[in-house]
């Protein structure tokens, strides 16, 4: 699909990889709805790349179906792009040192990492099934979704996020089969280890550590290495249904 002149919603765009895509797509000349729960990091992203800035929490329904119908009211159309960065990074071992249980962790990472997601897609398949096919191929639109390396090697003390990953990587293949009737393609982007605000506090002795188990390049990605795959994976007609991992040919160890 072509980018120029689309419409485009991306969350968690306040920040990170989310906001190295907004900036890009809009730098490709679509019009970009800058969704994030802060509302002076979506404004800040907008009003420097010409877009829209949309609050809302991806976990409340009702919240991502009113920033869709404000997008629409404001580009005239849904968004045919939609790309889903909004995330939370948690650490709670199953069995923490202090005896307590890391129940309330776990529901709140599956609720926005996983819940959220799907809040999305579901929203964002509805606006695009409802609107005209855009080339002969009956294309309606494209939606990415971002998982994790650690859907496949999360480490000890990973178990929320990486079963929240897990679920977003999981509904992959069977939203790109329901929707693929209504021309809307359903991918996701599994990043190792990203320089955002996630891993900014990082100490350089941590830093270093992980860097070395990267085999090549041996540097944390920088986010518009993420948005650069974004963009590929709406340009490419035929991606469709699957998890491609974008981290430096590394495999997590254990901790
Ligand atoms: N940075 C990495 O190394 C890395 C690696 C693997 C996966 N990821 C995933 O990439 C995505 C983006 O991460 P990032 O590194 O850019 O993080 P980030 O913290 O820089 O940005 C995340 C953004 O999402 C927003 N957000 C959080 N919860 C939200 C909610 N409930 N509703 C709306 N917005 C919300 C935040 O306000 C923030 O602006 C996340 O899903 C993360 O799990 C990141």
């Amino acid at each position: 699909m072509q980018i120029e002149g689309q419409i485009a919603l991306v969350t968690g765009a306040g920040s990170g990889l989310g906001e190295a895509t907004a900036r890009r797509l809009a730098a490709m000349g679509a019009r970009v709805a800058v969704l994030d729960r802060t509302a002076e990091a979506a404004l800040a992203v907008a009003s420097d790349i010409g877009g829209l800035a949309v609050t809302a929490d991806v976990a409340d329904g009702a919240a991502v179906e009113a920033a869709f119908a404000r997008t629409a009211d404001t580009f005239g159309g849904p968004p045919r792009v939609v790309v889903s960065c909004a995330g939370i990074g948690t650490a709670a071992r199953i069995l923490p040192r202090d005896g307590t249980l890391s129940l309330d962790a776990f529901e709140r990472t599956l609720r926005v990492n996983l819940l959220g997601t799907y809040t999305v897609l579901s929203v964002a398949a509805r606006a695009m099934a409802a609107a005209e096919p855009l080339d002969a191929d009956g294309a309606r639109g494209v939606i990415v979704n971002t998982a994790s390396v650690a859907w496949q090697d999360g480490q000890i003390g990973q178990a929320a996020y990486a079963a929240s990953k897990g679920g977003v990587a999981s509904l992959t293949l069977p939203a790109a089969r329901e929707l693929a009737r209504f021309g809307i393609r359903v991918m996701a982007v599994a990043p190792g280890l990203f320089e955002t605000a996630m891993s900014a506090g990082l100490t350089p002795d941590v830093r270093a550590a992980l860097e070395s188990g990267l085999p090549f390049p041996s540097r944390m990605g920088r986010p518009d290495e993420f948005a650069m795959l974004v963009q590929q994976i709406v340009e490419n007609p035929i991606l469709n249904g699957e998890i491609i991992r974008i981290d430096s040919a590394v495999r997590l160890a254990p901790k």
